[in-house]
């Protein structure tokens, strides 16, 4: 089990990336990142993410390594072991609450995953037209009790493995599980960029057009780069502490990302080609991926099988992300409140399902429940992923950049004077000057201040 008080490290480098990657490859790279792509207009949005990804992500996701092995703890322990006395360790507050409400409605979108498994096992798309699967979503997702069902299924089975401590047993599945998904992802890049019709899709991914590109999309990036790398919510802290002394953490870091972004534009790829193909609209929103997909399947080789596969192991990715997830909370339940790890896992799991309840109503008997536009699944979703995670993103890399003495740093990224550290003026150029500024700049853009 791993818990903060047990201080065992991973074994060796996979253990630490197999972790980690597997806290961030999951329902954001496949489901929200093409659907927001196509909220966002495409091309445009992606140049955006990316920028993110490089200035922003990269540097956040160094520190937050960097504090955790340095401080061999949590968010909170390390803030306060690092810097005692002083308010830091208050940004944990914002990264408990962004835990909070993404697991409310990742559990949510998790379920439509597992349902999407039992209706492809019986065969439900088979022989139908774009436009029956894409009503058999609405149908489904407007429902009351199915969706609601599935979300209680796969938020009990992220509470048992957590309480019974075999997070890393699951790790070690999914190091085998997820080459597999990046196989499908690949088979299903091929169908879809070969399907009649498909050209208007490269456009749509790869011909940018920046003046459709909104303040608001400027936002959406940054707040999903942060999301999709698993960042800003303390979740790679806690991972950063059990990394081995001898690794190198630049590199860790560098892998990570690349991993995360390439599956995430391989997702796109599978999709918008398709989406185009079957005349599904790009901007449909949080179905994108499960109307468009099962269409794609249907016109290959084997497709129910794959199709069973495909969404199995999407479940099994998010399962892996929704474990980081609820350990953020348990752990500080279990540090800084002393209740038992069962107690913990069990009542947090419970208010997050009830939290997460109006979430999956939002799609039906809520769906005019409206604030600012929006209904109550988006407001939660855009109020954690684009502020609190980009929040307590500014918060750990100004405290890298400004707080840590920069022969610290250095220790922590050189272990000890062993190991070359050229990029370190540049980290801490970024991590000082660039991501502070960058993230207050598309905050108060998003915001229309600026
Ligand atoms: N990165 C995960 C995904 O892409 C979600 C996540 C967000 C996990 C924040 C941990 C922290 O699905």
């Amino acid at each position: 089990m791993t818990s903060v008080s047990q201080r065992d490290s991973f074994t060796g480098k996979y253990g630490f990336i197999a972790a980690a990657a597997g806290s961030a490859i999951g329902l954001g790279n496949i489901w929200k990142f093409p659907y927001i792509t196509g909220v966002y207009g495409g091309s445009a949005f992606i140049i955006v993410y990316l920028i993110c990804i490089l200035l922003i992500g990269l540097p956040v996701m160094l520190s937050e390594i960097t504090v955790g092995r340095r401080a061999q703890k949590g968010v909170f322990g390390a803030y306060k072991n690092l810097a005692p006395g002083t308010p830091w360790f208050f940004s944990g507050y914002m990264g408990i609450a962004a835990a909070f409400l993404i697991l409310s409605f990742y559990g949510v979108v998790a379920g439509w995953t597992m349902e999407y498994v039992v209706k492809a096992l019986t065969g439900a798309f088979s022989g139908k037209t774009p436009d029956e699967i894409g009503a058999m979503f609405g149908g489904f997702i407007g429902q009351t009790a199915k969706p609601i069902f599935w979300q209680i299924g796969f938020m009990s089975l992220t509470c048992f493995i957590v309480i019974a401590g075999i997070k890393n047993g699951i790790e070690r599945y999914s190091k085998i599980l997820m080459p597999v998904l990046l196989v499908i992802l690949f088979f299903l890049c091929a169908r879809s960029v070969t399907l009649d019709g498909a050209a208007k899709g490269f456009e749509f991914l790869f011909k940018p057009d920046f003046s459709k590109l909104s303040s608001e999309a400027v936002l959406a990036a940054l707040g999903h780069a942060f999301f999709s790398l698993s960042l800003g919510m303390g979740t790679l802290v806690t991972y950063g502490s059990y990394v081995k002394k001898n690794e190198s953490l630049g590199p860790l870091a560098v892998h990570i990302t690349t991993a995360d972004t390439i599956i995430a534009l391989l997702a796109g790829i599978a999709i918008f080609p398709a989406v185009f193909a079957f005349g599904i609209e790009p901007a449909a929103g949080p179905g994108l991926v499960f109307v468009t997909l099962p269409n794609v399947f249907q016109q290959m080789p084997f497709g129910s099988f794959f199709c069973v596969l495909f969404f199995f192991l999407l479940a099994i990715a998010a399962l892996t992300s929704s474990i980081s997830i609820l350990e953020v909370v348990v752990t500080h339940l279990v540090e800084d409140f002393r209740v038992s790890r069962k107690t913990a896992t069990i009542v947090t799991t419970l208010v997050i399902t009830l939290f997460g309840i109006p979430c999956s109503l939002s799609f039906g008997v809520m769906s005019e429940f409206k604030f600012l536009g929006a209904n109550f699944f988006d407001n939660v979703d855009h109020i954690a992923s684009n502020f609190l995670l980009p929040l307590g993103g500014l918060c750990i890399s100004l405290f890298v950049g400004w707080k840590m003495a920069r022969k610290d740093v250095e220790d922590e990224l050189s272990n000890g004077g062993t190991l070359g550290t050229g990029y370190l003026t540049i980290f801490l150029f970024l991590a000082k000057i660039v991501a502070p500024i960058a993230i207050t700049a598309v905050f108060l853009h998003g915001l229309n201040i600026i």
